[in-house]
């Protein structure tokens, strides 16, 4: 019997139904609180956090959050399995639910660290790093990854991946349908121009049918997720998340079957300004570093320019945020010119 097999009765497949990604620079815990706000149940990834940072740097800077934000995954960035170890062993006692290794990241930063989408070429040492994790958390370890790198197209390499990395304990993977080209492109382009090709992730599930497979890659809509969804276990969501975050507060009712919150705008950005107000006093964190994820959570409605310009006007920063909600929920005539 394999490892896989072993630990497959711990595994709850429903925790990746759907999830955001993890982001550099907007997943952050000010971004997930805003999340967990509009569904009770996706799945919350942090940015990457690199096992230097933790090992050398602010601990409480880089895994620090609230209670209310479960279930969050942390992301970590690494090759070094006894530094992952360490760095496991860490996210797991500030109580993260999952570990997660990237890699997938195609940039060159990360490229001379040796992690990120150039790991896939080294499938023996991601198994060791996710054995040295396995071997010290209860929580799941879990990976994220691409279809293929540079310009291999052929779905024996990552299914050859998956196997080698699930044998050494992972059960859980989350595969970018898209090829990381690791010259060439920067990671914004690596996030675009690699064609989709979600039928390998689908094969992926028929050839292991006992591990968690998750699909990410340009998903918008519920229509996409929905048929997704009755090929693989789980759909990662990332930029449309980010941009578009009231998407998020249907996600209960058609995910998880879970129609007890009804959700609205208005109460949302309350409850992010009572958040602003406990984050300035209790971490001295401006509303300002807040306010910006979630300027995109009155698109489509008429108004939702003006309303996002208040909230991004740094001419205003010196106002309490319950002022500024005033003002972006002012009609232009009434308002007061700054
Ligand atoms: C601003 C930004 C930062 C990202 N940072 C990370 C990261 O830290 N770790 C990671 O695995 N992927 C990162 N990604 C990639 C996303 O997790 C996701 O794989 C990608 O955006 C494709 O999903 P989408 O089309 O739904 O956005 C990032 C993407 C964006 C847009």
């Amino acid at each position: 019997m394999t490892n896989t097999n072993i630990k497959q009765n711990q595994i709850d497949t429903s925790m990746w139904r759907m999830s955001v990604a993890p982001m550099m620079d907007w997943t952050d815990k000010h971004c997930r609180y805003l999340h967990r706000l509009l569904s009770q149940h996706t799945l919350l990834y942090t940015e990457m956090v690199t096992t230097g940072a933790l090992i050398h740097g602010d601990v409480a800077r880089h895994l620090r959050f609230e209670a209310e934000e479960h279930p969050v995954a942390l992301q970590l960035g690494g090759s070094e399995p006894a530094d992952l170890a360490q760095s496991a062993r860490l996210g797991e006692q500030w109580g993260y639910d999952e570990i997660n290794l990237n890699c997938g990241c195609p940039s060159e930063r990360v490229q001379r660290g040796a992690f990120g989408a150039c790991l896939m070429n080294e499938a023996g040492l991601v198994a060791d790093c996710v054995k040295a994790m396995v071997d010290v958390v209860q929580v799941p370890v879990t990976v994220k990854h691409r279809i293929g790198i540079d310009k291999i197209e052929s779905y024996d390499f990552v299914r050859d991946f998956v196997g080698t990395v699930a044998d050494a304990g992972c059960e859980v993977f989350i595969v970018h349908a898209r090829n990381a080209w690791l010259k060439g492109l920067s990671p914004k382009e690596n996030r675009e121009i690699p064609p989709l090709r979600y039928e390998l992730v689908a094969q992926l599930k028929r050839d292991f049918p006992a591990l968690t497979i998750a699909v990410n890659g340009g998903i918008k809509t519920d229509e996409v997720a929905l048929q997704q969804l009755e090929q693989v276990d789980g759909v990662m969501v990332g930029r449309e998340a980010y941009h578009n975050p009231w998407w998020m507060a249907s996600w209960d009712a058609l995910y998880y079957q879970d129609e007890s919150r009804q959700r609205t705008r208005e109460a949302v950005e309350e409850q992010m300004v009572l958040y602003m107000e406990r984050e300035a006093r209790e971490h001295g964190t401006h509303w300002y570093s807040i306010a910006r994820h979630m300027l995109g959570l009155r698109n489509g409605l008429a108004g939702a320019r003006r309303w996002r310009q208040v909230w991004s006007d740094h001419r205003l920063k010196t106002l309490p945020p319950h002022e500024v909600m005033k003002l972006a929920r002012t009609k232009p005539a009434e308002a007061v010119p700054a």
